[in-house]
């Protein structure tokens, strides 16, 4: 039982940090960098597309609600996230804080559960970036065919998503190549994305018309909560502004800042988008793959529309990118530790990249972009980010308790309160997801646990016999 909890101590984590082995990557971000990361990593799909069939399927107009119990989960775990994020800052986020708190079992069914954030993360923001593509596309009176610009089941005649597969290999041999996203790079992208949304609030602001708000909760309060646990997928991007600490200056001061003011940035945005989306036009009309571009269309801005879909485009395209590098990381992380085999933490010699595990992520989430539809996606990934975030607040609370007098240069208040509430709001959003969602994950962790019990616990570099 005791293997099961052998943890990494914060103390060799923060001396492995100090003797500066951990990284060649130069530490030149500042909190204005990171927050950008973190904006460039949240707005996405979301927004842009998933708001759309919540308000249209779920909750109506009660999606503003929807966006308002999602930011309370969002906001005690970005602190428990924050807490961890300056206490140890190494990258492997999520995995790394639980190695060093819950112990090596739960370090890797975290590790295991973030593939469904990345991976399938990055699945659902390719499915939603051809929407879009397709829809500009369209408005240039270049109509793709049908059998090959969405998922069998989707729309009627649809084969395979090419759009949303060849964007990702794309991207994947950029990214094996060696693309950075540097920060200049965020910040372009970020500033383009900020617009397309700046630009469909002031436009649509003047054109609300209140009588579209009624009825209110079309579907009771059951719908927003579902709708809530669907557009949770908006949110997710916050956490990965803590996988750059090994690259910023001041992280025991910038980490919590950035992840902070990103999500506040990004919660407000959201909000206030909502309103006017389902204020504009009837939430029956939105189950569409570029539901914002729509609202423009219909209200005659067709210049507005095109900017729009342009900027989501773009933004999607960052959020792809953020997503799809992350997932390598994690694994090389993992396979460092020894808890996956060696071949994963191979570096390119020449481009200097893990591009085995880049090139494995690529050709997953391309083939299963071709033919899975974005909900399926959507909804798988965000019930294994909310089971990470779960254990993240847990996390803070069992440190505190095992090791109560570690200088943290952020504090989460009100403990344990804040904690508690993340839990208790994060449980909440996977329960309300559907039963199909739950099974696939159990699926999921099963696999995962196969794994961990024949390979990952005795190759662990915290074994006894490896030790
Ligand atoms: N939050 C990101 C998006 O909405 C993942 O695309």
């Amino acid at each position: 039982m005791k293997k099961l909890f052998r943890r990494k101590t914060i103390q060799s984590i923060q001396d492995y940090l100090e003797a500066g082995h951990e990284t060649h990557l130069k530490r030149s971000l500042t909190a204005f960098d990171l927050t950008c990361l973190g904006i460039g990593g949240i707005i996405g799909v979301g927004i842009f597309v998933i708001t759309g069939v919540a308000a249209a399927k779920y909750a109506g107009p009660g999606v503003i609600l929807s966006f308002v119990i999602s930011m309370f989960a969002c906001i005690f775990t970005a602190l428990c996230y924050a807490e961890f994020a300056a206490l140890i800052p190494i990258s492997g986020s999520a995995y790394s804080y639980s190695y060093a708190t819950l112990g090596e079992f739960f370090a890797w069914i975290i590790g295991w559960d973030l593939v469904l954030e990345y991976v399938v993360g990055s699945i659902a923001v390719a499915i939603g970036w051809s929407g879009y593509v397709v829809s500009i596309l369209k408005t240039f009176g270049l109509e793709l065919p049908v059998w090959c610009s969405a998922a069998p089941g989707s729309v009627p005649g649809a084969v395979i998503n090419l759009p949303a597969a060849l964007i990702v290999l794309v991207l994947t041999v950029l990214l094996v190549k060696g693309i950075k996203e540097s920060a200049r790079f965020t910040v372009v992208m970020v500033f383009v994305k900020l617009a397309a949304v700046l630009i469909f609030i002031a436009v649509g602001f003047s054109k609300v018309d209140p009588a579209n708000w009624h009825p209110f909760m079309p579907y009771g309060f059951s719908g927003v909560m579902t709708g809530a646990a669907i557009i949770f997928f908006a949110y997710i991007g916050f956490d990965a502004v803590s996988t750059a600490a090994e690259e910023t200056k001041n992280p025991q001061r910038d980490l919590p800042i950035g992840i902070i003011a990103s999500l506040v940035v990004c919660t407000i945005l959201y909000i206030v988008v909502s309103a006017i989306l389902t204020g504009v036009v009837s939430y029956t009309e939105l189950n569409l793959p570029a539901p914002i571009a729509y609202a423009l269309q219909k209200l005659g801005f067709h210049w507005g529309a095109a900017l729009v879909s342009a900027g989501a485009v773009t933004g999607l395209t960052s959020v792809l990118i953020v997503l799809l590098m992350g997932q390598p990381r994690i694994f090389f992380s993992m396979s460092r530790d020894g808890l996956l085999w060696p071949w994963a933490s191979k570096v390119h010699p020449k481009y200097k990249t893990p591009y085995r595990t880049q090139i494995l992520t690529g050709l997953v989430v391309s083939s299963c972009a071709a033919f899975i539809d974005i909900g399926t996606a959507a909804e798988l990934t965000n019930i294994g980010t909310l089971f990470a975030f779960v254990l993240v607040c847990s996390g803070v609370l069992v440190l505190r308790r095992t090791d109560p007098a570690l200088k943290r240069p952020f504090r989460v208040p009100l403990v344990p309160l804040v904690p508690i509430l993340g839990i208790l709001f994060c449980v909440y959003l996977m329960i309300s997801l559907p039963t199909l969602t739950w099974i696939r994950f159990g699926v999921w962790l099963l696999i995962g646990l196969v794994i961990y019990f024949t390979y990952s616990r005795t190759h662990s570099k915290l074994a006894p016999s490896r030790l």
